[in-house]
């Protein structure tokens, strides 16, 4: 297994280009199952997670070419089944789920098992099939999901899950009647499929709030679209510019999705303006430390809770970052507790009391988010950081040595 070195101490100057959302890209790439002809879909990133779902929607019949432009057309599912084997490697394979309920009428799909972060059921994407009419068994560790035809229902989601609202948006895309889902997550990847569904012809209203309205229709019609930029790729940069006391223009980014972060790092002292094309970043004089709860769009994401947290390791005073989403998102704390951080958990919240300096160690990722934050965390520390696993990260940042690189940090992938 491939790891990261980095010699840290090195400020970050330059240009980063941001590529397409993973979580845009993932539930995009499984809507072509609801729509026989070709898709072309724009700004796919080179990503762990883009291949498992194209290799998962080959094996279901999905004819997929191409890869920053993927053109990818179904016209026939001829096998409705998402295996352990694959959906061992990728949660998210779970956004099959409702597609295939509603263009084959059937679905058998491994139950993600949990993983580093938690326990993450999907009972939720589960009981509003079922509100939707499906016929829905849980046998030898597969969900087995059945409709002639999804009908319209009122779905209330107990919590606000983002693949659960695109999953079952994308299910009453076919429906008979109308759905309305409440309580539905307003992310910025939800409102990008809401767009490219509307441009198969769905018939949606209220993506990007808490009410999402969806009228069935008989059939879809393949469409052209553009998957997002990643906001929490560029939420990764912008903090690894303050914790490195450097400058960067982090390009090809949509401010408008990165408003809670932006306000956050101004609190730590940082400076950060609009510039055509995208964001410009500069540390600040010291590291102010702030507090942060991460909660579901548009608050803190807790997509970037790790990244934060390596940031406040060397802030003034102390910081109290409280995650609410998942009930384990603490793997990243061991890691840098042994590069010199001094953090105390208490149930769902990390008490941080910034030291002058971290010191370089050898880590070990455990989950996507924790070995971005371990990657930030060995920029910033004196000496070198070695992160082992390297393959956590590959599955959520396209190259990202290689853009840590260009912007002057001392960092490579050394082959195992
Ligand atoms: C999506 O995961 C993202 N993944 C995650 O990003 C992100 O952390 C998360 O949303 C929260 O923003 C993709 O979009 C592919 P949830 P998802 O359903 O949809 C509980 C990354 O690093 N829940 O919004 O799986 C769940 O346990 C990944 O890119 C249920 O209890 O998250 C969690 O506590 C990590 N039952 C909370 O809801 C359900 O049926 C929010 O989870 C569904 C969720």
């Amino acid at each position: 297994m491939d790891k990261i070195v980095i010699k840290g101490g090195k400020p970050l100057h330059g240009n980063v280009q941001i590529s397409g959302a993973k979580n845009a890209a993932l539930p995009v790439l499984a809507s072509a199952l609801l729509t026989a002809g070709t898709n072309t879909f724009h700004n796919i990133p080179d990503l762990m997670d883009v291949k498992t779902i194209k290799k998962l929607l080959i094996s279901m019949g999905a004819e997929i070419e191409g890869e920053e432009t993927v053109k990818i057309s179904v016209d026939k599912i001829i096998n409705p089944t998402a295996s352990y084997d694959l959906v061992k490697t990728m949660r998210a394979s779970i956004l099959v789920l409702g597609p295939l309920v509603a263009r084959a009428g059937v679905a058998r799909v491994s139950l993600p098992g949990g993983c580093a972060i938690g326990a993450r059921p999907v009972n939720l994407h589960l009981k509003a099939l079922e509100d939707m009419g499906a016929h829905v068994e849980l046998k030898n560790g597969y969900i087995e999901a059945k409709a002639k035809k999804l009908k319209g229902a009122d779905i209330y989601f107990d919590l606000t899950t983002v693949t659960g609202t695109e999953n079952i948006m994308m299910a009453a895309t076919l429906a008979h009647g109308t759905t309305v889902l409440n309580n539905a997550a307003r992310e910025p990847e939800v409102i990008n499929l809401a767009d490219v569904l509307k441009g198969m012809g769905a018939k949606i209203s209220g993506a990007g709030t808490d009410v999402i309205t969806i009228e069935g229709v008989p059939s879809l019609k393949p469409t052209k679209a553009a998957i997002i930029p990643d906001r929490i790729e560029a939420g990764t940069f912008m903090i690894a510019a303050g914790m490195t006391h450097g400058e960067i223009n982090v390009l090809g980014c949509n401010p408008n999705h990165l408003e809670a972060l932006i306000n956050k790092l101004r609190d730590t002292g940082m400076k950060i303006t609009a510039i055509k094309n995208g964001l410009k970043v500069s540390a600040g004089k010291k590291i102010n430390s702030v507090d942060v709860t991460t909660v579901p769009y548009p608050g803190f994401p807790t997509d970037l809770q790790a990244q934060i947290m390596a940031y406040m390791c060397i802030g003034n005073g102390l910081s109290v970052i409280s995650e609410t989403v998942f009930e384990n998102r603490f793997m990243h704390v061991s890691e840098l507790l042994r590069m010199g951080a001094d953090i105390v958990i208490q149930g769902g919240n990390a008490i941080v009391r910034g030291v002058p300096k971290l010191r370089g160690a050898q880590t070990m990722a455990t989950d996507l988010r924790a070995s971005a934050s371990l990657v930030l965390a060995g920029l910033a520390a004196q000496g070198t950081t070695e992160i082992s696993r390297v393959y956590h990260i590959d599955r959520g940042y396209e190259s990202i040595e290689k853009k840590f690189s260009a912007l002057g940090a001392d960092i490579q992938r050394v082959k195992a």
